[in-house]
């Protein structure tokens, strides 16, 4: 009889190749499909030799290389292309087939096509891919979600292909439904925020102490070998020494102030909103982002306004320290908020999704990984339901040390003009979860004043209205 392949995927864009090599290196035979034959040819001559993969140029040749139940991953772009997928697959599956969905779907469109795939008899499942293409290729942080059954289905192969933390697979099971998808999104909110922190920490760095590129790759390498290593900190050391190959400058400086996005932050600050819980650190990267885009205004308004003089008078070893623990601060409390996030979809979207196996998964392979999630990992996994991880005493302890650093830099940058939202949005955040009385209590008197939307009291249970004076 002829052999079976083990694994399909559909759509052979860089990711999708760089996954299917690593399953075939693992001794998986696997199968590739794109209608573009130079794709297909390109998976093939890339194969590792002696390994089994296959390039095919329709769904049906694919559909009859594999063994049933048949195991079919799409990393195709989000929205429509996905839906196409699924309709072109309908006719050509039965039952108890695994179709997953690994690319960065909006978490609503994934509910949406498990029950519409519940319908044929199709286990679908979402799930997050994270570690950009060298990592699909050599061992990313795999986050799916779903149908419990199926992923049973696909675990050896999914563990085989995860990076590893010690011996152990960065992949788990990360809930119902669409958890798989809902945790990889508030991973790249985590990205994004993590990024936005370190652009600020460049920035006040370059404009506020005129550091150049040379000195804030040693500032970034040597950050990075302590308790703050973590692959965006180390590719950030390695950004500031790339060359320009059409000029004698440094790449970074020739790079336009503009950021694009694919909309997955955006998507976690708008359910952060849906939920209730707060992310300032994440809203701030999305805004920035946003406001990045506004060049023209920007270069007018520049020349409009009195600025400060950009001239931090900290001198330099103090201020890299105290930006060492701005840095490490702030990291820890947008980490949080993503944590504390996820806690609460886990019970109000009833995805239950164990806190500690997500904190698990990120320690390796993905773009968020870091020293710093070995500790949260204890942390969740001596409490995984834990609402907010600065609630824990270890975590408490270092940043009691560490927070009056994020003081002094946000001081300084405010002082010098240099924006720093998402540096001071950390502070903020800190500030207000650890006051135990904020000023909430006027804005419920003003609430009730012109809206009698009454208010509870400190002293008395019970909801209350007034006819206030005036
Ligand atoms: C990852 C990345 C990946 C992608 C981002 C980029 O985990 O491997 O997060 O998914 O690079 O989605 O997002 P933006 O284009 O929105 O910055």
């Amino acid at each position: 009889m002829e052999k079976k392949f083990d694994f399909a995927m559909i759509g052979l864009g860089v990711m999708g190749r760089n996954l299917l090599l690593n399953m075939a290196d693992n001794g998986f035979a696997v199968v590739g499909f794109d209608k573009d034959a130079i794709k297909t040819n390109a998976l093939e001559s890339s194969a590792t030799a002696g390994t089994t993969v296959k390039g095919v140029n329709t769904l049906e040749e694919m559909v009859a290389a594999l063994a049933k139940p048949r195991k079919i991953i799409m990393l195709v772009p989000a929205g429509k292309p996905v839906d196409d997928v699924l309709t072109s697959l309908q006719p050509l599956l039965e039952k108890e087939d695994v179709i997953i969905d690994g690319g960065n779907s909006h978490y609503t469109d994934t509910m949406r096509r498990i029950e519409s795939q519940r319908a044929f008899g199709f286990h679908f499942m979402g799930m997050g891919i994270s570690g950009g293409e060298q990592g699909a290729r050599t061992g990313p942080s795999i986050m799916p979600g779903g149908d419990a059954n199926a992923y049973k289905n696909v675990q050896p192969v999914l563990e085989a292909i995860a990076a590893k933390e010690g011996n152990e697979p960065c992949v788990a099971y990360m809930g119902k439904g669409a958890a798989g998808h809902y945790v990889k999104m508030v991973h790249n909110g985590i990205e994004y925020a993590i990024m936005q922190i370190l652009g600020e920490v460049y920035d006040i760095l370059k404009r506020g102490k005129g550091i150049g590129n040379a000195e804030l790759h040693t500032l970034f390498a040597g950050w990075n070998k302590g308790d703050l290593q973590s692959y965006l900190i180390e590719i950030t050391a390695a950004i500031f020494l790339q060359k320009d190959e059409t000029s004698d400058a440094d790449l970074v400086d020739k790079i336009l102030d503009v950021a694009g996005s694919k909309g997955t932050g955006k998507w976690t600050s708008q359910s952060a909103m849906d939920l209730g819980t707060g992310i300032p650190v994440i809203d701030a990267a999305v805004t920035m982002r946003s406001i990045s885009g506004l060049k023209a205004d920007r270069v007018k308004a520049a020349a409009l306004y009195h600025l400060p003089e950009k001239n931090i008078a900290t001198d330099k070893e103090t201020i890299t320290q105290q930006m060492h623990d701005a840095l490490f601060s702030a990291i820890v409390i947008c980490y949080a908020q993503g944590l504390a996030m996820l806690q609460k979809a886990s019970t109000d979207l009833d995805m239950q999704i164990p806190l500690q196996d997500a904190v698990k998964v990120w320690r390796q392979g993905c773009i968020i990984r870091s020293a710093m999630l070995g500790l949260f990992y204890k942390v969740c996994n001596n409490n995984p339901s834990i609402s907010n991880i600065l609630l824990d005493d270890s975590i408490a302890s270092l940043i009691n040390d560490k927070i009056k650093g994020l003081r002094s830099i946000v001081v300084a940058a405010t002082e010098a003009g240099i924006p720093s939202m998402a540096l001071s949005n950390a502070l903020n955040y800190f500030d207000a979860f650890t006051t135990d009385r904020l000023p909430l209590n006027l804005t419920q008197a003003q609430r009730d004043f012109f809206g009698a939307h009454t208010y509870q009291r400190i002293d008395k249970e019970g909801v209350f209205h007034t006819h206030w004076n005036g």
